[in-house]
């Protein structure tokens, strides 16, 4: 009698452990070795977003895409291959050495990428709970050194702290466009700009 009840607390301290080490795996990095497939998903530290493939509405086509997690419904807030859907839905996302983020497909071929052309020892893309995601030295954190981040390359949304503008240093400029559809992410009939000229 004693004995089984020691064993039913061994039991239920092992199922404590393995719902918290269940839980533990949400990560919100991937590294060079890491495979993250369609189906996966990166979730911010603090569990506000979520990145992963998906197919918006009734079409069969596979994005990249970061969303909020806890709210339900399409809240897809950014999207990596706005206009080089994935057509078979299953793929991979990858960071290649020394600084290139690709999307593949199930055929190995390379349907999006980009391009840092930045030499990384270490890359890793982690998605942050701002909903920036970014591609970074693994042992960087510190914000000005990211090689890259989606903050600087907006889709329909911008989020409290999204560069939204011209940036005077680089000239890059960064805008909103609305998608075409809501089943197609690519741009669609609507850009809105800053207006740069005057005074701010
Ligand atoms: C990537 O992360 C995995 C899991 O944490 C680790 O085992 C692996 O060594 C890491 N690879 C690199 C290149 O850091
Ligand atoms: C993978 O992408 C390549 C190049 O875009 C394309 O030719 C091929 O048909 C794609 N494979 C699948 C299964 O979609
Ligand atoms: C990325 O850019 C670097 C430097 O410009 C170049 O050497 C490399 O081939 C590029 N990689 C891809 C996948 O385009
Ligand atoms: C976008 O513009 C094209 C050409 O003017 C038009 O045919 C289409 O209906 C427009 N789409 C939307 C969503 O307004």
């Amino acid at each position: 009698m004693k004995k089984s009840t020691k064993d039913m607390s061994f039991i239920i301290v092992l199922l404590f452990l393995l719902s918290i080490s269940k839980i533990s795996t949400a990560i919100d990095t991937i590294n060079t070795t890491q495979i993250f497939r369609d189906g996966d998903t990166l979730v911010s530290y603090g569990g506000v977003f979520e990145l992963g493939f998906f197919s918006p509405g009734n079409s069969r086509n596979g994005y990249v895409g970061i969303w909020y997690k806890k709210i339900p419904g399409n809240t897809v807030v950014w999207v990596a291959n706005k206009e080089t859907p994935l057509t078979s839905v299953s793929g991979i996302l990858k960071v290649i050495e020394p600084g290139v983020l690709a999307i593949l497909n199930n055929t190995n071929n390379i349907v999006w990428f980009l391009n840092t052309s930045t030499v990384a020892q270490n890359p890793i893309l982690q998605l942050l709970d701002s909903g920036n995601l970014v591609l970074r030295e693994a042992r960087d954190d510190n914000l000005e050194n990211f090689l890259w981040q989606s903050f600087e390359y907006l889709s329909d949304t911008t989020l409290p702290s999204t560069k939204f503008g011209l940036n005077y240093v680089t000239g890059k400029e960064s805008f909103l466009s609305s998608w075409k559809t809501n089943e197609d992410p690519s741009p669609g009939n609507f850009t809105f700009h800053l207006d740069t000229t005057g005074y701010p």
